[in-house]
């Protein structure tokens, strides 16, 4: 089988090196890729020649015979690349366009949160700003400022007081800091607690769970400073015990994808909850529909089931037919990112060490932000640049392995966090 992957971060680096892992598998295509998916295994490269539009990689994929498309990242499925491919008969894994306003429109999911009765922050969605500000005025601070759609992790403003809530309102509304994107903005409660990502599967009907897992979005050590995409991350949560990781599926995910069908939105794909977790209280922060990046490193690491199986039970409707087994062990991945990083990532340094890191036992180099070039030199170009992920027998033990491999790896202003999973050390568990 032929399958084209589309993206080019660690996250579309690790679904890579899992489904070609799959005796099924002959071929993977990543458009664009990056210097991880350029070589390395002789069943992966990159597209030479495709545009990112969603026309482009339709023209492509039809061209090459591709049997199955994998979508990554979430701006193709809210343009409608899903809706697109079907619509030419073509295989492809994620929601359509109509079941990506989870992740496209915070108002959307406050309204499905509401349906189907799962909890979350108390809200208002303003499209005028004077609104905005006498709400802010009439809840007080703190309080939390977010841009209703997609504006790469920097839309929300959590406001200890009034004035940066009032700013935060301008920000998005008056001075346009996110186009569009900030022309509604929800302002809801300040939740309390500790956040999980939960991650499942759903075939339209049925939610198959995958392992839990928290990644760390702050750029600072203590989870301090800007957010990212997120600096590392780590597989199991402590946080999610075995009751809750139950109640994230029977009361969070499954309500949600019944709320969906009462509007006739099938999703089938990846939903991705972000959770607030509070003295066994569950309240949902955030949807996306794709894997989070970096947790997928750390999932694809654990997962043993055949991932082509899994996504084909998706695209079928069967996943209630399913059964997914996971590594016992823990795993962790440490991000190491650019100087500069959020704001004006360094590029085209050439970095060191990456065969030394290869071997390091039970740890795996996903690439992200990495090109290689014809000589075979491989060189940083984007903020987040690799995402060094590891398996250990505790979170600890998995950490320790991927702080060793990154102790290799060297490129003038590298940086990375030493505290990755530090929240999980003081409750370690090795539950799924
Ligand atoms: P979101 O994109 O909505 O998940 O928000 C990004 C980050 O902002 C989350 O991961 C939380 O750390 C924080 N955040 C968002 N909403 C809230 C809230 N209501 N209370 C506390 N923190 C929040
Ligand atoms: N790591 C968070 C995300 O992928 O959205």
């Amino acid at each position: 089988m032929k399958i084209l992957i589309i993206g080019g971060g660690g996250r579309e680096h690790a679904l890579a090196w899992k489904l070609a892992q799959s005796p099924r598998v002959t071929e993977i295509i990543c458009a664009p890729g990056n210097g991880g998916t350029a070589s390395g295994n002789a069943k992966i490269r990159n597209a030479a020649d495709c545009g990112s539009d969603n026309e482009s990689l339709l023209a492509f994929a039809t061209a090459q015979g591709v049997d199955l498309t994998v979508v990554g990242p979430e701006a193709p499925l809210t343009e409608g690349i899903v809706d697109a491919f079907e619509a030419r008969g073509l295989r492809i894994f994620g929601p359509g366009r109509a079941g990506a306003r989870l992740e496209e429109s915070k108002t959307f999911t406050k309204e499905i949160l509401a349906e189907s009765g799962v909890a979350t922050a108390a809200y208002g969605s303003f499209q005028d700003a004077g609104e905005a500000h006498a709400y802010i005025d009439a809840q007080g601070a703190p309080i939390v400022v977010k841009a209703d759609g997609l504006a790469a992790g920097k839309g929300v403003t959590v406001c200890s007081g009034l004035a940066e809530a009032h700013a935060a309102v301008d920000e998005a509304m008056v001075e346009n800091a996110f186009g569009t994107a900030g022309a509604t903005v929800v302002i809801e409660e300040l939740l309390l607690g500790e956040e999980a990502s939960f991650i499942a599967l759903v075939d339209g009907e049925h939610v198959l769970p995958l392992a839990s897992s928290q990644d760390h979005k702050r750029i600072g050590e203590g989870d301090t400073g800007p957010n990212t995409g997120g600096m590392g991350a780590y597989s199991p949560a402590p946080i999610v015990t075995g009751p809750l990781f139950e109640r994230a599926t029977t009361e969070v995910c499954e309500p949600v994808v019944r709320a969906l069908r009462a509007r006739g939105i099938t999703f089938k794909g990846v939903l991705y909850a972000g959770l607030m977790i509070h003295e066994g209280r569950l309240q949902v922060l955030e949807f996306n529909v794709r894997f989070g990046d970096p947790e997928c490193q750390t999932l694809m690491m654990r997962l043993k089931t055949d991932l082509l199986d899994l996504i084909d039970a998706t695209i079928e409707g069967t996943l209630d037919q399913v059964q997914i087994e996971w590594d016992p062990r823990a795993a962790a991945c440490v991000v190491m990112a650019a100087e500069g990083y959020p704001a004006a990532p360094k590029k085209g340094d050439p970095i060191a060490g990456l065969q030394g890191a290869a071997g390091v036992v039970d740890a795996f180099v996903f690439h992200a932000g990495t090109k290689r070039d014809e000589a075979g030199q491989t060189t940083t170009s984007g903020g987040r640049v690799l995402g060094i992920t590891a398996l250990g027998a505790s979170i600890q033990a998995a950490v320790e392995r991927a702080y060793e491999a990154c102790e290799k790896i060297t490129w003038p202003g590298a940086r990375y966090r030493r505290d990755i999973g530090h929240r999980a050390l003081h409750e370690d568990s090795n539950r799924p």
